[in-house]
């Protein structure tokens, strides 16, 4: 039962999700408001997540690129010095000019920013502490939390932002560390020992597990982006956990221990960036007050609309399950309203492509092998090396491969993954094919122009369904 409200739909949260979601409502017409506590829209893809990280990763590769990379390529460079602070300048231009450009979509479409911390007071009723100062009182026909995600703490390692950091503190550092330590070799931690070490850092990534990527990384590819990268000059200490840290002197020290058979020790760092994951964020929106409660993840529980137990609140993006991506979370922003608007909407789980932006780029879609074997899937796989493709070759640039798995029977694909150069934007190709149900056949007929990187997909589709021609 409805009361009346002044708004059609009111977001708490103006990131991904949450942006994206309310510009979707003001073009349906509706009254739409978008609460944000941070100053600035965007979330924390915009503001210290996605955007700023690719800024310093691709100018960081350029830089390591004019410094090692030139030689052979008849270009010769002198005095390349770096410039940080320009560097970091760089990075904020784009960050700003994006989060000033969700603000004018924001009046193109009618929807009111409420600068402010947004806190249940009843099923319809939210109080926001502007940051102006004061408070206001909103009220939602439908309400749809989106209020993200923050990085999960290392139990004993107080966050200053300086010496112990988080991603934030790890895209803003004044100067480059002598020596870093990574606590996780997920993807943040692999983005960020990148940048890092590129500029001059000796990086130590530090993961507990087996094998770096995080979840989802085929592991084959796992195994060759450990390889690359450690050649790129970053040390990994695999099967090896951090017991604990010490930041009182003036640097950090952490000990550690190795996984059977290996040995504990020290190792000490100017900076240790704790990148272990994320975790859902529902600090002070007083879902207390209206009953609504967390999994044992912390994440908030919803039904396959977005619904919570009371049906005209809704959740999205990464405070809810589901993988911590901007991408989803702009999906769920969509088909929440959607629901809201039509009654369906529509967001394929089985198909949201992930990629790391590591030199070369490491991206997937769909299973990977280990999920397939753990499900009995009777597969196939087809491989391309980039070595054996010609635009690569003449672009200094060989390292990688694509991988198609695929169902032995119907040759429908089931997974890709891809590391090379540009395989950030390939898996693009392979998301839509997932997506209309293609086969390896299917790709495999299909032209590709060349020379480009991507005949090298289609080529390993080719290797999928029969044979590739250029290996
Ligand atoms: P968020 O972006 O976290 O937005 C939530 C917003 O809600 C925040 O701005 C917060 O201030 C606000 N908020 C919270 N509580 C309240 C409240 N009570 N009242 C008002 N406002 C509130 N994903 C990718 O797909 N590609 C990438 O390359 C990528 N790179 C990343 C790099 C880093 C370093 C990090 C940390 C993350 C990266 N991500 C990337 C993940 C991506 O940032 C998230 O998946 C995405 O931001 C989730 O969007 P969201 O809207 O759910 O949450
Ligand atoms: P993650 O879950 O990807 O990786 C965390 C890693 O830390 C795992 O490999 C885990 O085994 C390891 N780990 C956990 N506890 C540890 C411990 N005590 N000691 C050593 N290792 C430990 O999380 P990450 O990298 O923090 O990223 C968080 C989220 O942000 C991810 O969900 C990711 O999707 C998103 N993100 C996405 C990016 C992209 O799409 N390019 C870039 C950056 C972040």
């Amino acid at each position: 039962a409805s009361e009346a409200s002044d708004y059609d739909i009111v977001f708490i949260g103006g990131g991904v999700a949450g942006y994206v979601g309310a510009i979707k409502a003001g073009q349906a017409g509706l009254k739409v408001a978008c609460i944000e506590k941070r100053g600035a829209l965007g979330g924390t893809c915009l503001n210290v997540g996605c955007i700023p990280s690719k800024s310093l990763l691709n100018n960081s590769h350029l830089y390591h690129q004019i410094l090692h990379d030139t030689k052979k390529r008849g270009i010769d460079v002198n005095d390349v010095k770096l410039n940080l602070t320009q560097m970091m300048k760089a990075k904020d231009e784009s960050v700003s000019s994006l989060t000033k450009g969700v603000e004018f979509l924001f009046k193109k479409n009618n929807v009111d920013y409420v600068k402010g911390t947004g806190s249940f007071k009843d099923e319809h009723t939210i109080k926001v502490n502007l940051i102006d100062g004061g408070e206001t009182e909103i009220k939602g026909k439908n309400i749809i939390i989106a209020t993200g995600s923050e990085s999960t703490p290392f139990p004993g390692l107080e966050i200053d932002e300086k010496k112990v950091v988080t991603s934030t503190g790890a895209i803003a550092l004044p100067e480059v560390p002598k020596k870093m330590v990574v606590i996780g070799g997920g993807i943040i931690g692999l983005e960020m020992a990148s940048v890092w070490s590129r500029l001059g850092s000796q990086v130590t990534v530090v993961e507990f597990l087996g094998a770096v990527g995080g979840p989802g990384m085929d592991a084959e590819i796992a195994k060759q982006a450990q390889k690359i990268l450690a050649k790129q000059g970053i040390k990994f200490k695999t099967n090896t956990k951090v017991l604990k840290g010490d930041a009182s002197g003036d640097g950090v020290k952490l000990d550690l221990e190795a996984a059977k058979g290996g040995k504990n020790e020290t190792i000490d760092a100017d900076v240790v960036l704790v990148a272990i994951g994320r975790r859902p964020y529902t600090e002070g929106l007083g879902i207390e007050n209206i009953g609504l409660e967390l999994d044992e993840r912390k994440r908030l529980v919803i039904d396959q609309e977005y619904r919570t137990k009371i049906p005209h609140i809704r959740v999205i993006g990464d405070v809810t399950f589901g993988p911590m991506l901007a991408h989803k979370a702009e999906e769920e922003g969509v088909a929440a309203v959607e629901y809201i608007t039509k009654g369906y909407g529509h967001v394929n789980y089985g198909a949201i492509p992930s990629v790391m932006y590591t030199h070369p780029e490491v991206a997937w879609v769909g299973q990977n092998e280990a999920e397939l074997k753990s499900a009995g899937v009777n597969y196939k796989v087809g491989t391309f090396p980039f070595t054996a493709n010609s635009r690569a070759k003449t672009n200094l640039e060989t390292e990688g491969l694509v991988k198609f798995l695929a169902d032995a029977e119907t040759d429908r694909i089931l997974g890709i993954h891809i590391i090379g150069a540009n395989a950030g934007e390939m898996i693009a190709e392979g998301t839509l094919a997932l997506e209309y149900g293609a086969s390896t056949e299917d790709v495999a007929r299909t032209c590709h122009a060349h020379p480009t990187l991507a005949e090298a997909f289609k080529e390993a589709a080719m290797a999928t369904y029969s044979h590739a021609i250029h290996f």
